[in-house]
């Protein structure tokens, strides 16, 4: 598969989803002027006014404008066009100051050369799977990172993602869907979407790729980031089973026991 391939076919699905999210994404808090991010990371990660915030695959911007909300110096890369578009006409629309860069992340540095300009570096659900070298993506967010500068990731858990609804037993329980330690892309046709029912996607075709925890902290380690605390959730914010049921503050849990953390959060400090 050369690289064309899986980005072409990714970024027709992203394009294609841009208006289906800027429809059924809450969006009354952020344009009432207090953005809210979901509950762990609005508990684990905080911005001081006049930081410089890099929100790697923003979309189309709502969480990196939440944090110009706060008075951060934002900047939000993605290699959605549309997606781009959209994060600056909301931009626009709020009043809000806020870059946004169409870019692939693997070529980010060549289309924002701002090595060691950002105190953080924001990337958040449903990012990395989208990407298929860790150690290509870590040496990015460390490159753009000041000594000292931290990179908070919170996701959805790859202990999770190995099950899926397409393989439900009996029981109603999720199944096997993939392994663990599976290399390469899983090549998916799928027509939905996760945040509209109703919505049936025409580029369905999507590559997608399973990053082990023990994986993702290896790739930082060895682009020159600290661990500063790796922590395990029973919640994310997507109906990733039709077992979980919604909770407080947008976000989904088992009903009874906790069978599988759903997310983990990650903070590394550039030495
Ligand atoms: C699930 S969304 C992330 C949501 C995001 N956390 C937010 O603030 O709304 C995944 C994003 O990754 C972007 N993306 C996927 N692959 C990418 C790549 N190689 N380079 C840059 N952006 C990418 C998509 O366009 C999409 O906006």
């Amino acid at each position: 598969m050369s690289a064309p391939e899986w980005f072409a076919a990714n970024r027709a699905n992203w394009d294609e989803r841009v208006p289906i999210h800027l429809r059924s994404y809450d969006l009354t808090a952020l344009r009432a002027g207090r953005g809210v991010l979901h509950p762990i990371e609005e508990g684990e990660f905080q911005v001081t006014p006049g930081e410089r915030v890099l929100h790697l695959q923003c979309h189309f911007g709502a969480d990196t404008l939440t944090l110009a909300q706060r008075g951060a110096v934002v900047t939000g890369v993605d290699f959605s066009p549309v997606a781009i578009a959209a994060a600056r006409v909301l931009a626009m629309e709020l009043g809000l100051t806020a870059r946004f860069v169409e870019a692939n992340v693997y070529e980010a540095p060549q289309v924002l050369p701002e090595p060691g300009g950002f105190d953080r570096v924001f990337v958040s659900w449903g990012a990395l799977c989208w990407l298929p070298d860790t150690v290509g993506w870590a040496k990015v967010v460390s490159s753009y990172l000041r000594p000292g500068g931290q990179l908070y990731l919170i996701e959805g858990h790859p202990a999770a993602l190995v099950f899926d609804d397409l393989a439900a037993g009996d029981d109603g329980m999720p199944g096997w869907f993939a392994p663990y330690f599976h290399s390469g892309p899983l090549v998916l046709d799928d027509e939905r979407d996760y945040s509209d029912a109703a919505a049936r996607l025409g580029n369905k075709r999507t590559y997608e790729w399973l990053h082990p925890i023990g994986e993702v902290v290896e790739a930082l380690r060895v682009n020159g980031m600290a661990i500063e605390f790796l922590r395990e959730h029973d919640g994310v914010p997507w109906r990733m089973f039709g077992q979980l049921v919604e909770a407080e503050g947008g976000m989904y849990r088992w009903p009874g026991k906790r069978w599988l953390p759903l997310s983990f959060s990650l903070s590394a400090v550039r030495a």
